[in-house]
């Protein structure tokens, strides 16, 4: 339908026994509720990509990379009309792996908005804020309202507590979160269809 607006929900880890998957699948849950959205998630192992080697910049290149898991990156991203990272914080910074399919996609990402779930023992303010930095840079919008979670919510869920306890807490920021992002999604679909 023409109307719908498509949310891919990114996980921002690839590492064995990662915590998230578990809140990138709460927030595609919370995002299906809403019947304007089509929401999918885009699971980083997926795509293994090699670390960026190409001899075009993104934004210069003039035909698709060669390398077919980055075509079907690509095409994934090209699909979106907004997003929600999963973005957890490995040294005061987003992971390696994250950061490698941000770079390799350009137009693709341009004039979409973004925004981001994330937890940690800073809940994740370090590694959101660096991200917002980059949108910016691929000609995003990152936008302002996120989610932050304690360190607590990965001991609880390594405790065994389901997640529909531990993420039940934050299911009012989850709305004011996806209202936000289909605003956007809205406005700036709009703006790239020239209207
Ligand atoms: C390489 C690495 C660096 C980390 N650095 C931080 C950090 O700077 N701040 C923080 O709050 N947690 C840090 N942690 C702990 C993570 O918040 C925690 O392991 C979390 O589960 C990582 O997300 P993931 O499970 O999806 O990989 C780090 C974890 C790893 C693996």
């Amino acid at each position: 339908m023409a109307n719908i607006l498509k949310v891919k929900v990114i996980l921002g880890s690839t590492r064995q026994n990662r915590f998230s998957e578990k809140p990138g699948q709460w927030i595609e849950r919370e995002l299906k509720k809403n019947s304007e959205i089509e929401a999918e998630v885009l699971d980083l192992r997926d795509y293994p990509m090699p670390f960026f080697d190409e001899a075009e910049a993104p934004s210069y290149k003039t035909k698709p990379y060669s390398d077919p898991t980055v075509v079907k990156w690509t095409d994934k991203i090209a699909d979106g009309d907004a997003f929600i990272i999963i973005a957890p914080e490995y040294n005061h910074g987003y992971p390696a792996v994250l950061k490698n399919a941000l770079d390799y996609v350009y137009q693709e990402w341009n004039n979409k908005p973004v925004g981001f779930v994330t937890y940690g023992s800073a809940m994740g303010a370090r590694s959101v804020e660096q991200l917002r930095e980059v949108a910016v840079e691929l000609q995003m919008a990152p936008i302002r309202n996120a989610i932050h979670m304690p360190y607590d919510v990965i001991i609880a869920v390594g405790k065994g507590e389901s997640d529909e306890t531990v993420f039940a807490p934050y299911a009012e920021r989850a709305t004011g979160l996806i209202s936000q992002l289909l605003g956007w999604a809205k406005a700036l679909k709009s703006m790239r269809q020239g209207k």
